[in-house]
C-alpha cells in the first residue's frame, strides 16, 4: 500500500518464519500492503515501524478492552512482576483471580486457567466428555473456537479421526440442531455457542434469547451441557456470561482475549456438578500458573465491575455506527453494520468479492486507522469521541477515493 509495508523487516521475517508470518495475526488476509509489525502500542493507538501510527480498531484481535497500556493494569503487572512470575508454583493472586470470576459469572462455581482461547474450548471439550462418558460434540458450522485439532479452519496436517466426533449445526436454526442432536443420539455429550454469530467474512447475527433457551432445553432433554465459546465477546456485551443475561445459562463458558487485558491468560468456569470432572481430567501448561497475567486478570475484572467501561464502549460504538452509516449514505453508499456496536462488522452492499471493502479499509490504513474488511473490529475503552471523529476523516477520505475508483475495481 502506497508507502505502508513491504519494508526490510517483512523480508527478513520470509527468510526465517513460514510465509513471513502465520496464523490470525498474518497479513494475509488484509489488503495489500498492510503493515505486519509494529514497535508499540498506546491506549487507541499501534505504531509500525515506519513509525507511522494507526487509530487501531482490532484491538488485537480482541483483547485490548480497556487501552493499550492502561496505567491501572500495568502497575499491577508491575508489582506482581516483582515478586514473581512463573514460579514452581501459582501466587495466592490464582485464588483471588477465581474468587472473582467466581463471584461474577452466574453459573460459575469454580474456575481453571490456562493460556489461550483454544486451551479453555479444548479444556471445555475434554470435562464434557469426562463428565458425561459420551464422545460426540455439537459445533455450529463456521464457528471458531482456536486453532486445536478438533476445531482448525485450515486442517491441512490434520487427520478425519481429528475431528470424528465433532458434528456440526447451523447457528440460530433449531431445527438444524435437533437433527445434529437426533444424529449424535446416546453419544452426546456437548453443544458449543457462542455469544452471538461472529464469523469472518459475513454479517454478523445477534443473538435471538428464543434461540438461546431453545438451545439450553435441548441439551437438558438429552442430558447435554452446553458451553459457550466467550473468548471473543466476553466482557463486552455485559459484565457476565452473554447466555446468563438472557437466561439461557451454560454448564461451561471459556474466557480468554481481554481477561488480561492484554497479558496471556484465559479460563474455563463451570457449574459445581462438572467440578467433580474438572478435577479428574490432567490439563497443564508450564505457563499456565505465571502470576502476571493472573495480576493483570484481577486487575482488569476490577475495572470491568467498577468503571462504566462498557456503557462508554457502547456509546463510542454507538457514535462511531451512526456517523459511518450517513457518511456512506453521503458518498453513495450503502453499507452494513452488524452485530453489537462494541464489537463492529463492516461490509458493503453489491461487493460479493469483497473489493469494495479491501479498498476502503486500505485507503482508511493509508490516512491513519486500522480497519478490518473481512473481520469483525473492537472499539477499546481508551476511544474518545474525539479519536472517533478523527477517524472519520479518514473514512470520509476512503470513501471518496472509492467513490472515485470503484468502477475500476
Ligand atoms: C470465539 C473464539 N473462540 C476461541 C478462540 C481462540 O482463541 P485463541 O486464539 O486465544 O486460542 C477465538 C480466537 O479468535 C475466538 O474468537
Amino acid at each position: 500500500m502506497d508507502g505502508v509495508g513491504g519494508s526490510d523487516l517483512e523480508e527478513r521475517a520470509r527468510a526465517v518464519i513460514p510465509n513471513g508470518m502465520y496464523g490470525h495475526q498474518s497479513v494475509a488476509q488484509m489488503p495489500p500492503g498492510t503493515p505486519q509489525f509494529f514497535t508499540k502500542a498506546e491506549g487507541t493507538r499501534l505504531w509500525d515501524t515506519e513509525d507511522r501510527s494507526y487509530i487501531d480498531f482490532m484491538a488485537a484481535y480482541g483483547p485490548n478492552l480497556l487501552g493499550y497500556n492502561h496505567p491501572q493494569i500495568e502497575k499491577a503487572v508491575r508489582a506482581q512482576m516483582a515478586l514473581g512470575d512463573t514460579m514452581t508454583g501459582p501466587g495466592p493472586v490464582m485464588v483471588d483471580l477465581a474468587e472473582a470470576l467466581v463471584g461474577m459469572i452466574s453459573h460459575a462455581e469454580w474456575a481453571m486457567f490456562c493460556k489461550n482461547g483454544a486451551d479453555a474450548t479444548s479444556m471445555a471439550l475434554v470435562v464434557a466428555r469426562a463428565h458425561t462418558g459420551r464422545r460426540k460434540i455439537l459445533v455450529a458450522r463456521g464457528a471458531y473456537h482456536g486453532a486445536h485439532l478438533w476445531n482448525t479452519p485450515r486442517p491441512v496436517g490434520t487427520v478425519a479421526e481429528d475431528r470424528a466426533h465433532i458434528q456440526y449445526f447451523d447457528y440460530n436454526d433449531l431445527n438444524s440442531l435437533e437433527d445434529a442432536v437426533r444424529m449424535a443420539g446416546s453419544d452426546l455429550a456437548a453443544v458449543f455457542a457462542v455469544p452471538y454469530r461472529h464469523d469472518t467474512y459475513a454479517d454478523q447475527v445477534e443473538l435471538d434469547p428464543e434461540y438461546a433457551h431453545g438451545v439450553r432445553r435441548i441439551c437438558d432433554e438429552h442430558g447435554a451441557l452446553l458451553i459457550i465459546d466467550e473468548i471473543r465477546a466476553g466482557f463486552r456485551l455485559a459484565r457476565d456470561c452473554s447466555w446468563d443475561s438472557v437466561g439461557a445459562a451454560p454448564d461451561l463458558s471459556c474466557w480468554g482475549k481481554v481477561l488480561g487485558n492484554g497479558q496471556p491468560i484465559s479460563a474455563l468456569v463451570g457449574v459445581d456438578e462438572l467440578r467433580g470432572a474438572a478435577g479428574e481430567i490432567f490439563v497443564t501448561g508450564s505457563f499456565w500458573f505465571s502470576a502476571v497475567p493472573m495480576a493483570a486478570a484481577v486487575e482488569t475484572l476490577r475495572i470491568i465491575r467498577e468503571s462504566d467501561y462498557l456503557e462508554h464502549l457502547q456509546d463510542i460504538g454507538a457514535y462511531f455506527r451512526d456517523a459511518l452509516r450517513g457518511q456512506a449514505e453521503s458518498h453513495g453508499f450503502a453499507l452494513r453494520h452488524s452485530g453489537p456496536v462494541t464489537m463492529p462488522m463492516i461490509l458493503f452492499e453489491d461487493d460479493p468479492g469483497f473489493a469494495q471493502v479491501n479498498h476502503w479499509c486500505r485507503i482508511a490504513m493509508r490516512n491513519g486507522v486500522w480497519l478490518s474488511p473481512y473481520h469483525n473490529m473492537f472499539i477499546n475503552g481508551a476511544m474518545t469521541r474525539g479519536d472517533i471523529d478523527e477517524a472519520l476523516n479518514a473514512t470520509d477520505a476512503a470513501f471518496a477515493d472509492l467513490k472515485r475508483n470503484r468502477a475500476a475495481l
